[in-house]
């Protein structure tokens, strides 16, 4: 069987050898402490919980849904104007099966062959296949460390820009962990107009972010509702992750564009997940406040424990991952993480699979309690890979 060329836009899975021999190790007894993963372990609130088993046990609810409630996109109006202090109307949003799902679709409804749109590296891997599956050519900006790794404008030419269809652009970043400083949308805003671009903002960290910074969505700025559309993802902040439950708000002619061709392949998200998504949303959000002094907590284990080694990991201010280049001069990401998992038991994902600006770092995911990850870092501090 000759596939099609498409598939061969995509390369294979890094994570497929890793994975086989975290399966040898744990088989042979070895205490793993797996750190590569962005899935939550937090328990998703049981009111959420709740309102799906209830909707579940309803008949009616297993027909095909065929279209998002207009409960659920009023709830999401209301929790933007609640959560965001943002105004939209229920023909701004649509569901999504997930943001990956939605992203990985949205360069097909913007670009045609050969179409260019600006990818942040290193970035989230969907960014990436959306662009390839609709065969438009990404054109990567550089997310730096001198420039505290947000975009800069400046790398990317005018004649870029101008033909570019849209860029992505996520804060906290996935896997960097950056965060917006005062006056960046500001300027993303201005760049967007200047060169006619639409921006897509993938928004699934606003809930996790640390030290002063605030999680706010992309509308927030003046002038962002005519440039851009933004990816509203439940997962992180209720834990949801299986449930696929997000959204894509912003302008209505992309929202009805993006409708039409999910409407092609898709009957609309199960009723008891739409209905959970309401509970979600108009339900309380206490344990979002205190999850995300959690995960700080576990950020101040990786990354001040690792610093205690010898390791100069900076603090990452937002998202649940830490971005660490790699000690001791090394620069094959893939081998380290290897040779981590060999010596040390612990797993993280190699910076490489995050874009070709991501080699020579690791991504390690706080899916661990304070306690786990500290005895991590004892045992990479005595792999003696930091200091070796
Ligand atoms: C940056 C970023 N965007 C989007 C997603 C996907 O979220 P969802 O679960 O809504 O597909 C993730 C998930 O890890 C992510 O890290």
């Amino acid at each position: 069987m000759k596939f099609s060329n498409r598939l061969n836009r995509f390369g294979d899975e890094v994570f497929a050898a890793l994975n086989e021999r975290k399966m040898q190790l744990l088989a042979e007894g070895r205490t793993i402490y797996n750190l590569s993963i962005g899935t939550p372990d937090f328990e998703t609130p049981a009111h959420i919980k709740q309102a799906l088993i209830d909707a579940a046990a309803v008949q009616d609810n297993w027909k095909y849904s065929l279209r998002d409630l207009p409960e659920l996109l009023q709830a999401v109006c209301d929790y933007y104007a609640d959560r965001f202090g943002v105004t939209i109307t229920p023909d701004q949003v649509m569901s999504v099966n997930g943001s990956q799902e939605g992203i990985g679709h949205l360069g097909m409804v913007l670009c045609d062959e050969g179409d260019t749109v600006l990818l942040p590296d290193p970035g989230y891997p969907v960014f990436t296949a959306g662009a390839l599956m609709a065969g438009a050519q990404p054109w990567y900006y550089p997310l730096a460390p001198e420039k505290d790794f947000l975009p800069d404008f400046d790398a990317i030419p005018d004649e870029v820009a101008d033909r570019a269809k849209y860029m992505v652009v996520g804060l906290p970043a996935n896997p960097v962990g950056s965060v917006a400083k005062p006056g960046f949308y500001e300027e993303l805003v201005a760049f967007a107009k200047a060169h006619d671009l639409l921006i897509v903002h993938d928004n699934a960290y606003s809930d996790i972010i640390f030290d002063g910074f605030e999680g706010r969505s992309f509308f927030n700025t003046p002038g962002a509702a005519d440039i851009g559309v933004e990816f509203f993802s439940l997962s992180k902040s209720f834990n949801v992750t299986g449930a696929r439950i997000s959204f894509l708000v912003g302008r209505p002619d992309v929202v009805a564009a993006l409708k039409k061709l999910r409407s092609q392949i898709d009957f609309g998200m199960f009723l008891p997940v739409q209905y959970a998504a309401i509970a979600a949303l108009t339900g309380p959000r206490e344990s979002v406040k205190t999850q995300c002094a959690d995960y700080q907590a576990r950020r101040d284990a990786l990354c001040g424990g690792l610093r205690a080694i010898g390791w100069d990991v900076p603090n990452n201010h937002g998202s649940m991952f830490v971005w660490a280049k790699l000690p001791g001069g090394r620069t094959d990401s893939m081998a380290f993480c290897m040779e981590l998992m060999e010596k040390a038991g612990v797993i993280c994902t190699p910076g490489a699979s995050f874009g070709p600006r991501g080699e020579g770092y690791v991504r390690f995911a706080l899916v661990l309690p304070p306690e786990r990850i500290a005895e991590a870092v004892a045992s990479i501090g005595k792999s003696g890979l930091v200091t070796g």
